[in-house]
Formats: C-alpha cells, structure tokens, sequence
C-alpha cells in the first residue's frame, strides 16, 4: 500500500481542490518566484500534480516526472499534458521509486534541477525507524550539493482548533536561520495556525541549507487539521 500516495490522495485531492485553493496559490506564487537556470526539470513524487502550477513547469523546455503510483502518469498528463505541448514543452513520466534509484537519476541528467515535490516531509511513512528516516534525508541532501534544487515539503502537522477553511490563511517568508528568534517565529506560526494538542514531526526542518529563502504556507489538509509546508529553492 502506498502510505502517501495513491487512489486515496487522488480522491481528497479532487474533494478538496476548493478548499485547498488558496494553498495552491500560494504555492505557485512561490514557484512563480523560484529563478532556475536551468531548462530542465526532474519532479520527484509529482502524483497528479494536484497543488503544482502548470505555469512554473511551462518555463521549463524538458520536464520528467516520478513518482510510484501507477496511477499518477496517465493523471499528471490529464492535468498538466494541454498546458505543456502548448509552450513546447518535453513531458515524460515514470513509474519508479526515485529515492532509491536518485543516484542514477542525478548521474544521467547532470543539468537537470530537482524539485522534491510533497514528497521529503512524506519519507517518514516510508520508513519504519524515524531516526533512520532522518539518516537518509539529511544523506540525500547532502548529495545535492552542488546542483540546482527546490522542495515542497510538510514541517509538521496535526489538529487545529477552528476550522481554517472558510478564513484567510497564513503565510509568511522568513530565510533559514538558526537563532532563538526563529524558534519565536516558529510559535508565533503555531499560534497563528491555530495549533493544538499534539503536532506530527515530519523530519524536514532541516533540509534547506542556511540562509535560504523559505516559504511558509499553511495546507487545511482536513477541516480539523493543519499541515505546516515549507517551500524554497536552492542554488549553487
Ligand atoms: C503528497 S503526494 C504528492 C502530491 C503531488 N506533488 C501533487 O501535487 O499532487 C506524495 C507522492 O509521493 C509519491 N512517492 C512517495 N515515495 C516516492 C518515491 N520513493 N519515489 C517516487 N515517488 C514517491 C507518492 O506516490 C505520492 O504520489
């Protein structure tokens, strides 16, 4: 069984597009903000694409996508297949598990940018032992030394006090760092979030390297509960 993926992701996803709207703006307004370049894009854990802009993948003259679900090729090309062939734009979508073969993946596209796609803050599900999950994203960070990368990932998540999807959500922009003020910051994000009771760690609040520029966006995955996502870019 896929545990972040899969038919029942597609069946919320498609559910939950209007509540999930203003997410999905934000998140494209970060793309929209993401300079690459290069013109080629490898999309790891790209589903369906259900939160990704066909505008940003439009900039790019080559896009492959990855991802393990059966499904999600012949659904990335429904959504997202018209807007490519229109700007000329090469898609190609594999069935595979990209973390494990990333070696091969980074070995065969040397000008490629990556772009983990909801995918790192999902590894621990993948995972049985968190601490090992830990291991193996720091390790597959460090392998990206040197190459032109973004991620869309979840921080933490858990419940809510109010239900957030009839109010404005938050957002913010804050660059890496690691000080007190942000961990101020980040209880101020809680608080504005709603936050409540216990919160899932998802293992990522390391990924991006200091001074980053980060996006915080908040996801009203369910109408009780929050995901903290996290999205920036990195260049070498
Ligand atoms: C939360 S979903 C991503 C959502 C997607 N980016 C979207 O906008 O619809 C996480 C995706 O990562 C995929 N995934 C998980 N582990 C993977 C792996 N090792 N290699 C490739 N894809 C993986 C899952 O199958 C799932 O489709």
């Amino acid at each position: 069984m896929n545990l972040s993926g899969g038919i029942f992701w597609h069946g919320r996803a498609w559910r939950s597009q209007a509540a999930w709207h203003q997410t999905c703006t934000e998140i494209a307004t970060a793309l929209a903000g993401c300079e690459h370049a290069s013109s080629e894009l490898l999309l790891i854990g790209a589903s369906a694409g259900w939160m990704m802009s066909s505008n940003w993948l439009q900039g790019f003259a080559k896009v492959d996508t990855w991802d393990i679900d059966p499904l999600a090729a012949p659904l990335f090309r429904w959504r997202h297949g018209a807007a490519l062939k229109a700007s000329d734009c090469a898609l190609t979508c594999h069935r595979s598990d990209a973390f494990a073969n990333l070696e091969q993946l980074l070995q065969d596209r040397p000008n490629a940018c990556i772009f983990f796609d909801n995918v790192l803050g999902q590894y621990r599900f993948h995972c049985a032992d968190p601490d090992q999950a830990s291991e193996n994203i720091a390790h597959l960070v460090r392998r990206l030394r040197g190459r032109e990368w973004g991620s869309l990932h979840e921080v933490y998540s858990g419940p809510v006090e109010r239900p957030r999807g009839q109010h404005r959500l938050p957002a913010m922009q804050r660059r890496v760092q690691g000080t007190s003020d942000s961990a101020a910051l980040d209880q101020h994000w809680f608080e504005e979030l709603g936050a409540t009771g216990e919160w899932l760690d998802h293992l990522t609040s390391s990924v991006f390297p200091e001074a980053t520029l980060v996006h915080h966006i908040a996801w009203p995955f369910k109408p009780d509960t929050c995901h903290w996502l996290q999205l920036g870019w990195v260049r070498h």
